[in-house]
C-alpha cells in the first residue's frame, strides 16, 4: 500500500486526511505541531513535527529512514488576525510567514528524496483561495494572502524544478470548511473537503503538475 505524510494532523483536515488515508489502508505518517494531540489509532505512525522546528524535521528525516513517501501532503497552516494597517500585528505576519510558506518549503527540502524514490511521487500544498492575487476584490489579511501566494509561487517552482524527476505537485484550497481555522459558519465538513481533495489528487497525472485547483477540481486563477 502506498504511504502518505502529512503535518498538521493535531485538528481539523490534518487528522480528517490521516483518518481517511487509514481508513483507505494507506500507510499513514500524520505528524503534529503538538504530539499530545494524536488519537489513540495504531493504524498509523504519530511523529512530532512543528513545521517551523528545523530539528525536528531531521529528527523525523531519521525515523522514516529508507521508506519511499508516495503522497507529501502540506497541512499545516494558521491564520491569525494581523489587525489594521497603521496597527499591524507584525508578529502574526511573521508567524504566518514562517509556518505557511517557509514550513511548507522545509517538508520539501527534508522529503523530496523519498517522494522521488515512490511510486505515485506527489506532492501537495494545502492553500487557499485567499492566495489567489487575481481575485483579491476585498484587501486586508496581508500576512494570511501573502502566505499563501508565497506558498502557490513556490508549488509552481517546485512543480518545474521536479517534474523531470517524475513529481507531480498541485496547489489545493479546500474549500470553505468548518474547521478550527473555517469557523463554525462555513457550508463544508472536513469530511466533505477531505473526500474531494483525495479523489481529486488521487486522479492527477504528471502532465498536470503546477496546478492551483479548488477542492472540487476548478482551477483557481493566480
Ligand atoms: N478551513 C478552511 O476553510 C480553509 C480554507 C482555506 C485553506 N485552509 C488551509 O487548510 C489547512 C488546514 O487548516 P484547517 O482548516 O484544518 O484548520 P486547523 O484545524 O486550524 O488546522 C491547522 C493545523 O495546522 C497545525 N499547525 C499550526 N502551526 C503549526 C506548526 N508550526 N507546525 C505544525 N503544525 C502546525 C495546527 O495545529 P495546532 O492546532 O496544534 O496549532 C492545526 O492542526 C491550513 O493550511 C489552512 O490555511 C483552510
Amino acid at each position: 500500500m502506498p504511504t502518505v505524510l502529512i503535518t498538521g494532523c493535531d485538528t481539523g483536515l490534518g487528522r480528517e486526511f490521516a483518518r481517511q488515508y487509514a481508513d483507505a489502508g494507506w500507510t499513514v505518517w500524520a505528524t503534529y505541531r503538538d504530539l499530545a494531540q494524536a488519537p489513540d489509532d495504531t493504524r498509523m505512525q504519530h511523529a512530532a513535527l512543528d513545521v517551523t522546528d528545523f530539528a525536528q524535521f531531521e529528527a523525523l528525516k531519521q525515523r522514516i529512514g529508507d521508506t519511499p513517501i508516495d503522497l507529501l501532503i502540506s497541512n499545516a497552516g494558521v491564520g491569525l488576525d494581523t489587525g489594521q494597517l497603521g496597527t499591524l500585528d507584525f508578529g502574526h505576519v511573521e508567524r504566518m510567514l514562517a509556518v505557511n510558506l517557509v514550513g511548507a518549503l522545509r517538508l520539501v527540502e527534508t522529503f523530496v528524496d523519498r517522494v522521488a524514490a515512490s511510486e505515485q511521487r506527489r506532492i501537495v500544498f494545502i492553500t487557499s483561495r485567499m492566495g489567489s492575487i487575481g481575485s483579491n476584490l476585498s484587501g486586508g489579511h496581508y500576512g494570511y494572502r501573502a502566505s499563501k501566494a508565497g506558498l502557490n509561487a513556490l508549488g509552481r517552482s517546485l512543480a518545474i524544478d521536479l517534474f523531470p524527476r517524475g513529481i507531480t505537485v498541485a496547489m489545493v484550497h479546500p474549500g470553505w470548511v468548518s474547521t478550527a481555522g473555517g469557523g463554525p459558519r462555513a457550508p463544508l465538513s472536513a469530511e466533505q473537503s477531505v473526500q474531494a481533495m483525495r479523489a481529486l489528487v488521487g486522479r492527477l497525472g504528471n502532465h498536470e503538475t503546477g496546478v492551483y485547483l479548488s477542492h472540487d477540481g476548478q482551477p483557481l486563477p493566480w
